[in-house]
């Protein structure tokens, strides 16, 4: 496996992979490898030539040092787990190569970051973006593989490539989950035994919502009441950052559910912060970031 720290080996690298007619699969991480991340990985490796995993945990995207201090950084172990993947590029840039001194250049999607992780993380999404498009600049891909466990990322993403003309596809990946339910995270590591155990109660309040909806309840504020209820009392430790249900793709608080709709929630617990969504299509049915490969 190729290891690039620099940007413009990066990027050399990547107009040399491009003039021989390959396609390059790109999968971006802040690291602290999981099977949800290895999930996404396999599927770029099955769709491409190259497959480019990036390493960087990105410090204009945290909203809160502590978070950012605190967050897993575990590159050894990923290396190794590349390596084991057959994953042919890992490139780990430093915070000084990404954002040298002078650095001033920021993207931002407009609307769709005002609500949910937008409006209870300021600055989050304009981290993302602007790194998200400096990765894609760099390693230069011709699809980028992105988790439904961070819906609104997603869309965000999506709305981002569509506005600047992006020549590149934005491949959706369903959410993968531990054996209960718990949405695989690099933060769930940082939860206590009890904390850990509490944080399944974001799944099944999830499943809970999805039942209303499919059983015919179209008052999104039925369905956010009864959920907020359900976390207070099935996750003690946790306070409940959000309950939304939004529309898509624009992401805005929908007053009747109805289409495809985004119902999202985040749960504080005293070690982490912990998000999860199911993308429902309320006539069919179906939830859609549980089904899709
Ligand atoms: P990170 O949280 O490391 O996630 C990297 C990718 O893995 C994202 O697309 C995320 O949605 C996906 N992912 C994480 N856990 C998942 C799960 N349980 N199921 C499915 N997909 C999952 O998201 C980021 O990093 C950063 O914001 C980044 C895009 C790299 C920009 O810094």
């Amino acid at each position: 496996m190729f290891v690039f720290h620099s940007p413009k080996e990066m990027q050399i690298f990547a107009n040399q992979v491009r003039k021989e007619g390959k396609v390059i699969g790109f999968v971006p991480t802040m690291g602290a490898l999981h099977e949800g991340h290895l999930r996404l990985i396999r599927k770029a490796r099955r769709e491409s030539d190259i497959t480019v995993v990036s390493v960087f945990v990105n410090p204009i995207q945290f909203d809160d040092p502590n978070d950012f201090s605190r967050y897993p950084r575990t590159l050894d172990e990923d290396r190794y787990k590349l390596e084991m993947e057959g994953v042919q590029v890992l490139f780990a840039p430093s915070a000084e190569d990404m954002y040298p001194p002078g650095f001033s250049t920021f993207v931002e999607v407009q609307n769709l970051d005002r609500y949910m992780e937008g409006a209870h993380r300021p600055g989050h999404f304009r981290g993302v973006t602007t790194v998200v498009l400096k990765l894609f600049n760099i390693v230069k891909p011709h699809f980028a593989v992105f988790g439904l466990k961070d819906a609104q990322q997603y869309y965000i993403v999506k709305r981002m490539v569509e506005d600047l003309n992006l020549d590149l596809e934005i491949v959706p990946h369903e959410t993968v989950r531990e054996p209960d339910g718990l949405a695989m995270s690099s933060r769930n590591r940082l939860l206590s035994p009890e904390s850990r155990k509490q944080a399944t109660a974001l799944y099944r309040a999830l499943k809970l919502g999805k039942e209303m909806i499919f059983s015919g309840e179209r008052d999104p504020w039925k369905v956010k009441d009864e959920i907020r209820k359900f976390l207070e009392r099935e996750a003690p430790l946790g306070e409940v950052d959000y309950v939304e249900i939004a529309s898509i793709p624009d992401l805005q608080p929908v007053s009747e559910i109805e289409g495809k709709v985004l119902l999202a929630l985040a749960v504080r617990f005293p070690e982490a912060r912990l998000i999860d969504n199911f993308i429902l299509l309320p006539d069919d049915k179906l939830v859609w970031n549980e089904k899709i490969g």
